[in-house]
């Protein structure tokens, strides 16, 4: 067991039984093996263990009063515990043993067991744990993770999230992202481009609901000059753009039945037509899908097809919201007035403990971008002194933060006043056609000076370039390509 005595690089190893000799004679060997141990008498008080600590190896007993060790793993799988489990079990009870390996168990001891092959097990359980999951707890390497997958937070639901990228990114599979509007939906999806074998290829973007059901149809597969009014030229489409790269189909649910069709044999088949033609094209594309809708409410109601669905959700990846993630706030919170901070050119920001407060009462309804564009505004207005409470509160307490209740069909807050609506609509509209003033007011069916008037109620210039710079601030780096069909929402 040599190489274990870094204090850093300590495995932590949980050991669950209820007989307590047993218990601390392994305890006891692992921990002159150099590894930090904890110990457990029941099933259930792990469970709470390690919800609060992750440990890289947990052995268990099978035989317990209350919660059983294969319980106790299921309970562990279900929960999408990361830990390797090894479980310990007399003769007799083999057959469990294997029941257990089924439910992930990394393997089972029989008893009597002596402390060399205890060790081994352990060894080659750690060994296989950090395949799945590299050095990833170490809050040392917080700032690591943050640089190469830009996803900042220590909470476990983060912690498992990055460890479940580091698995599927590797494969080829479709992936789909659910998670509230804000939650960093697209920020995985480039983290799982750029950690998968596609990475030297082009990650290309599509915002599904950002047009109409035949442009959208163009867009992905491309189209054939005369196809359709107004296509005056071939097309390349986003699935051919995204050759040998990701392609990322932002707000999935959004896309109309038939294209649900065309797009389920692309992901069955791997091969399109370009819009008016016949000639089969191969899609060699990486498919990561996403949406910030309950994905069983859009089934039963049949807006969305359920065998798209598991076609896209191979692997599905949960972005828990905001105020779900227990200690993220802060963390995000400094990660973002640093980066404000450096990207203005300002010395350092800070936020005075009251505000920390404040920010940690808060529910973040519009998660992370909230929290990134109210820290970002602060420090743009911040004169040097800490940040306080009361300069913050007004953000928060404005009444399109009020209201957790998002209505579903329109992605506002039930209660959202009309005038909001309609700013925000000629904001993303305005967003949409990248400024132009024009195509703005003949989408939303208004003069261009009603547009002007309303644009400088709201006080921006008269050229609005400044606005587009702004929104496009959040917007990944994707392709080129990605600009064209970009609708983004702006939460704050
Ligand atoms: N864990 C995180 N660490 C650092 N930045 C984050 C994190 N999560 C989100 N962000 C930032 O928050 C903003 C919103 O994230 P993103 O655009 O990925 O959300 P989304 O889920 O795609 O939202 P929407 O549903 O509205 O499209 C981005 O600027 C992103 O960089
Ligand atoms: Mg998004």
């Amino acid at each position: 067991m040599s190489g274990m005595n870094k204090k850093r690089s300590r495995k932590r190893i949980l050991v669950v039984d209820d007989h307590a000799a047993a218990r601390e004679s392994v305890s006891d060997v692992l921990r002159s093996g150099g590894y930090e141990v904890q110990a457990s008498s029941s099933a259930s008080q792990a469970l709470a263990m390690v919800r609060q600590e992750m440990f890289h190896v947990i052995i268990t007993d099978l035989q317990m009063p209350g919660m059983d060790g294969l319980e106790f793993i299921r309970q562990l799988h279900h929960r999408r515990i990361q830990s390797q489990v090894i479980m310990v079990t007399a003769h007799a009870t083999i057959a469990s043993a294997v029941e257990a390996m089924r439910f992930g168990a990394f393997d089972y001891l029989e008893k009597p067991f002596n402390a060399t092959r205890l060790e081994e097990l352990v060894k080659q359980a750690i060994q296989r744990g950090q395949l799945l999951v590299p050095e990833e707890n170490h809050p040392e390497n917080l700032a690591h993770i943050a640089e190469n997958l830009g996803l900042v937070g220590k909470s476990r639901a983060m912690q498992e999230l990055r460890c479940r990228i580091r698995q599927v990114a590797p494969t080829d599979e479709t992936v789909l992202i659910c998670g509230e509007s804000g939650t960093g939906k697209e920020l995985v999806t480039r983290a799982v481009h750029q950690l998968s074998q596609r990475a030297a290829g082009p990650l290309v973007s599509l915002n599904c609901p950002a047009l109409s059901p035949q442009l959208t149809e163009s867009e992905l597969f491309g189209h054939r000059r005369g196809a359709f009014t107004g296509a005056d030229d071939d097309r390349v489409g986003r699935f051919e753009l995204a050759e040998g790269g990701t392609i990322l189909l932002d707000e999935i649910t959004e896309i109309d039945h038939t294209l649900q069709a065309k797009l389920l044999r692309v992901l069955q088949e791997h091969t399109f037509e370009r819009v008016g033609c016949n000639k089969s094209r191969n899609a060699n594309a990486r498919v990561v899908a996403s949406t910030n809708r309950d994905m069983a409410t859009e089934i039963a109601a049949g807006r969305f097809r359920q065998d798209l669905y598991y076609r896209l959700a191979v692997i599905p990846l949960e972005l828990p919201p905001l105020r779900q993630r227990e200690g993220d706030v802060q963390l995000l919170a400094d990660y973002f007035l640093q980066r404000a901070a450096s990207r203005l050119g300002r010395g350092e920001c800070e936020l005075e403990p009251a505000a920390r407060d404040l920010f940690a009462a808060y529910h973040w309804p519009g998660n992370v971008r909230e929290l990134e564009n109210i820290v970002t505004r602060a420090c743009v207005l911040n004169t040097g002194a800490p940040i306080t409470a009361d300069e913050l509160r007004p953000w928060l307490e404005q009444p399109e933060f009020g209201n957790p209740a998002i209505d579903q069909h329109t992605g506002f807050p039930v209660g959202t006043k009309l005038e909001e609506l309609e700013r925000q609509m000629i904001l993303a509209t305005l967003e949409h056609y990248g400024g132009h003033r024009a195509r703005t007011a003949e989408a939303l069916g208004i003069g261009v000076r009603t547009l002007s008037g309303k644009l400088r109620a709201y006080g921006f210039a008269p050229h609005t370039k400044e606005f587009s710079e702004e929104g496009n601030r959040q917007l990944l780096p994707l392709t080129s390509a990605d600009s064209a069909g970009k609708n983004h929402k702006q939460s704050a």
